[in-house]
């Protein structure tokens, strides 16, 4: 299977001096909404006269993300200025982000193989490296072409960043390296995503979690449909049971805090395909439920970061993984099943699967040690009739815990917006026959999964994310392309990156 390859960006920061000795095609200068730019002294008189004209033709007025390419003819080393619109405006992370992103857009656009950077003054920091890079590099990456034949694909070799001071460098620097390891991670959560189900089935998953162990020192589990058997994870078994590609529970355990008993359980639904079993779904648009093992790869992708970052918290990170399809052994409407944790099951949907493989991955995350959880997992449609393709529903068992998760989602310029569990929901999962039925009905369907997934939690510290609107573009938006988008990845990182330094 092909996966993501880290892109190693190739880079050099320095003062002034450098420029002199820099060869790239593209000069990139920021232009604040006055139409003033941030390279004083480095932009040819005729080129700010370039800029001035574009401004008062209102053809790029320094707006935020607005790019502007102009030629040099030869007046300066560089064949091509871009300016870019730039206002380090509230919150100036996410701002930074965006503007790299269209940046990379242009560079891909232009096939622009070197460009040398002018870091604003105020913006020379750590954080706003880390930034830059993320918006950059998300906005090159590109679904994988099985094609036969060769794409055309260049991407840029070599930047050079120039920042106003000495003692800036090495921040800037160690915000770009940061930024790469986020990056990077992103993209292989939405290269996991990308792949089709008969290239990634449960198996091979599993076989992802025992690459990164050996890459990073990681502890691996992986039970396979015997060991699940064993262990009685009647939940993973049930929604697995009528696929050929037999299900995996994964588990991977980082220890970065040996001297602390808590542990971070991350959990992530990893069905490899949704066809919604014997509650089938309707055809148009089911090729979508290929990225119905979004919240596995958030949380993958989440590892590899920690991996490169080692931040100092303990993890246990669980995946669930499963094809849930209708077939002559698959489980059906009316099935009462035991999960894992010992708990009933009323199947009234053989489509409201997901909650049923994450009870199972709640209950081993549990079992290996976890103090506190968090699940990602594209668990309903519901959500997206909530909150579209742009917010990933937050559900939770304790509000102080949460309000740190969307802390970091805000420092990760991802959008996470709760919504409630008051106890008037609870009849949603009450079973006549069970101790809870997997559907609630026509309404409030993304709170009846939570609380579905909270019974589970065993009264632990939980957050529930829904990312069933946001882990999958049809259409490109920013440094976002079609397909899977790595959602979460940035926001667990930080979230885990906080912890680590509050607890350092
Ligand atoms: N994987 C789907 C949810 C989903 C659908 C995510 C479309 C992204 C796009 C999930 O397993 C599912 O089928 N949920 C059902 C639950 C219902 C049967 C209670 C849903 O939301 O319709
Ligand atoms: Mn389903
Ligand atoms: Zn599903």
């Amino acid at each position: 299977m092909r996966v993501w390859t880290d892109y190693s960006l190739q880079w050099e920061t320095g003062s002034a001096d450098l420029m002199n000795q820099s060869d790239c095609e593209l000069m990139v200068v920021f232009v604040d909404a006055k139409g003033e730019h941030h390279a004083t002294g480095m932009v040819h008189p005729k080129l700010e006269e370039a800029l001035r004209n574009l401004n008062d033709r209102g053809t790029f007025r320094g707006q935020a993300g607005e790019v502007a390419v102009v030629p040099t003819l030869g007046l300066q080393r560089e064949q091509y200025i871009l300016f870019v619109g730039w206002e380090k405006a509230n919150p100036a992370v996410t701002n930074m982000r965006a503007t790299a992103g269209s940046i990379g857009g242009k560079f891909h656009e232009m096939n622009i193989q070197s460009a040398i950077i002018i870091v604003p003054k105020l913006s020379a920091n750590a954080q706003l490296a880390s930034a830059f890079t993320e918006g950059l590099i998300l906005s090159f990456y590109r679904r994988f072409s099985y094609a036969s034949y060769e794409r055309a694909f260049t991407i840029l070799a070599k930047l050079t960043f120039i920042v106003p001071t000495e003692e800036a460098i090495s921040n800037w620097n160690t915000g770009v390296e940061h930024g790469l390891s986020i990056s990077n991670g992103v993209c292989y959560a939405r290269e996991l995503t990308n792949v089709p189900s008969n290239r990634l089935t449960p198996v091979r998953l599993a076989h992802e979690a025992e690459r990164l162990s050996e890459q990073y020192g990681f502890k691996c589990t992986i039970y396979d449909e015997k060991l699940a058997k064993q262990h009685q994870m009647g939940g993973l078994l049930a929604v697995g049971q009528g696929s050929a590609n037999y299900p995996r529970m994964i588990v991977l355990s980082y220890q970065g805090a040996p001297s602390s008993d808590e542990i971070l359980g991350i959990v992530g639904k990893g069905v490899t395909f949704d066809t919604g079993g014997i509650s089938l779904k309707k055809a148009a648009g089911m090729e979508e439920m290929i990225s119905d093992m979004g919240g596995a790869a958030a949380v993958f992708g989440t590892m590899k970061a920690v991996g490169e970052l080692q931040p100092q918290l303990n993890i246990v990170m669980v995946v669930p993984a499963a094809e849930n399809m209708p077939s002559g052994s698959a489980y059906k409407p009316g099935d009462v099943i035991t999960t894992y944790s010992g708990q009933t099951v009323e199947v009234l949907n053989t489509d409201a699967e997901g909650r049923i493989v994450l009870a199972d991955g709640l209950t081993t995350a549990l079992k290996h040690g976890a103090t506190k959880l968090i699940d990602v997992a594209t668990l309903t449609g519901a959500v997206m009739h909530a909150l579209g393709d742009v917010t990933t529903g937050a559900f939770t068992n304790e509000d102080a815990f949460l309000q740190k998760l969307i802390h970091a989602s805000e420092q990760a310029g991802e959008y996470v917006w709760q919504l409630p569990l008051y106890p008037e929901y609870d009849r949603l999962i009450k079973s006549d026959v069970a101790d809870v039925k997997n559907h609630g009905g026509t309404w409030a369907g993304a709170i009846a999964g939570a609380l579905f997934i909270r019974h589970f939690a065993e009264q632990k510290p939980w957050i529930h994310l829904d990312i069933g609107g946001t882990a999958w573009m049809w259409e490109s938006r920013g440094f976002e392309g079609k397909g899977g988008t790595g959602v979460m990845v940035r926001t667990l990182m930080t979230f885990i990156e906080n912890e680590s330094q509050s607890t350092a």
